[in-house]
């Protein structure tokens, strides 16, 4: 079975009706309350793949994904940093990883890792997941928390987590299209909207 089988086959046994791309993109909103209901492993497996799909400077893709359910582990992570509390009540948490050997350039490394959160961000968001980016800064006391927690090697550092459930309730998608930010040919010469 080639990936396009498998990926096909998986969209049948999800039985969910997923979003269309920009519908996804402009109604994703975070998610930070979940019922507490399961997310399947297929609906797992389609997420991580959106991750693995994403772009990636020269095409090195040097990220790990760790899939943390592991209810102990859950609790640990959320009391161990003022903005991660959500993991809680989280079904999962995919902790985004960075191989810095595989990519030594840093912006391109946490460039790449960015691509790969999003990506399943907005895949869980079109299959009825909710979920939230957790951020993590270098050589903060969170970011030696998570190297610790989930014994990661040297070369392999934390970029950022996502934390899953199912969600309580849809957000409200928000238009956040800013004129003044969009310029025309050069910085500071303003952006015709026709469509404002
Ligand atoms: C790099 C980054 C780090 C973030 N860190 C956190 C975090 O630690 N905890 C959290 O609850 N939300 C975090 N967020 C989510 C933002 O708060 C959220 O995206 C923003 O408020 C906009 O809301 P929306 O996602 O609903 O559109 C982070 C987002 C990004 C892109």
């Amino acid at each position: 079975m080639n990936n396009n089988d498998e990926l096909k086959a998986a969209a049948e046994e999800l039985n969910v009706k997923s979003l269309d791309t920009v519908t996804a993109i402009i109604t994703r909103r975070s998610v930070r309350k979940y019922s507490g209901d399961g997310i399947g492993d297929q609906l797992l497996h389609t997420v991580l793949n959106a991750g693995f799909c994403a772009p990636s400077a020269h095409n090195r893709r040097p990220w790990h994904f760790i899939v943390i359910r592991n209810r102990d582990k859950l609790i640990e992570l959320s009391e161990a940093y003022m903005y991660s509390k959500m993991l809680k009540s989280a079904d999962c948490c995919i902790a985004v990883c960075a191989d810095a050997e595989v990519q030594p350039t840093h912006d391109f490394l946490i460039a790449d890792c960015s691509a790969a959160i999003e990506n399943m961000l907005l895949c869980a968001h079109s299959l009825g997941i909710g979920g939230v980016w957790i951020g993590v800064v270098k050589n903060t006391e969170w970011y030696d928390f998570i190297k610790n927690s989930l014994s990661l090697p040297a070369s392999i550092v934390p970029a950022g987590l996502i934390s899953l459930g199912v969600p309580v309730r849809s957000a409200d998608a928000r238009d956040r299209f800013e004129t003044g930010k969009v310029h025309y040919e050069q910085f500071g010469s303003q952006f015709q909207d026709r469509f404002a």
